[in-house]
């Protein structure tokens, strides 16, 4: 399946010059929204791993189906003040200003293993905050899997050589 016709590209969104990749017409489609999926669970079938953390809101849609998938459980990384239990936050730099992610300080246990999964690796700064947050609770970050990398941005490097899958690639 050739994953990318999946993916509608709207010029122009949220700002002129931006080619936005919206995955809502793959996730609409059964058949290749399973598929993607399935093809995201085989590049990491390799790992161990103990749980999915994935960032709101996107990284629910893709993160939750892989943990399931995987028999694992499901770790939700917020936008503060979104989270009702007690948090570990951490503020980044997006564009424009900041924003702060927070992770439920009792979601992860130290040592265990933890796979980030997200729909999108861009400038990297999301999953850089997500890996500084699971780290702070002592887990161990084994890998990030993307649904889309845009390798035009400098994302990767801004990981600090954790493995990185993605299925598509701009
Ligand atoms: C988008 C996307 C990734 C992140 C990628 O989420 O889903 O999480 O940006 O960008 P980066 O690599 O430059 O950090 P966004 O913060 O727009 O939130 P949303 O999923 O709730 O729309």
């Amino acid at each position: 399946m050739n994953f990318k016709d999946y993916i509608r590209v709207i010029p122009d969104y949220p700002q002129p010059g931006i080619r936005f990749k919206d995955i809502t017409t793959l996730l609409k489609d059964g058949a290749a929204y399973r598929a993607a999926i399935e093809a995201m669970h085989k590049a990491i079938a390799h790992k161990e791993i103990d749980l999915v953390a994935g960032p709101e809101a996107r990284g629910f849609v893709i993160g939750a189906p892989l943990a399931i998938s995987l028999g694992v459980g499901f770790v939700p990384v917020r936008k503060s003040g979104k989270l009702p239990g007690e948090t570990v936050e951490a503020s980044y730099d997006l564009e424009y200003g900041k924003d702060r992610l927070a992770i439920h300080a009792d979601s992860i246990k130290p040592g265990q293993r933890v796979l980030i999964a997200d729909d999108l690796l861009a400038t990297g700064g999301t999953i850089a905050t997500t890996i500084d947050l699971i780290r702070q609770l002592g887990g161990e970050v084994v890998g990030a899997s993307f649904l889309i990398e845009l390798s035009y941005l400098p994302g990767r490097e801004k990981l600090g050589g954790i493995e990185v899958q993605s299925l598509i690639t701009y």
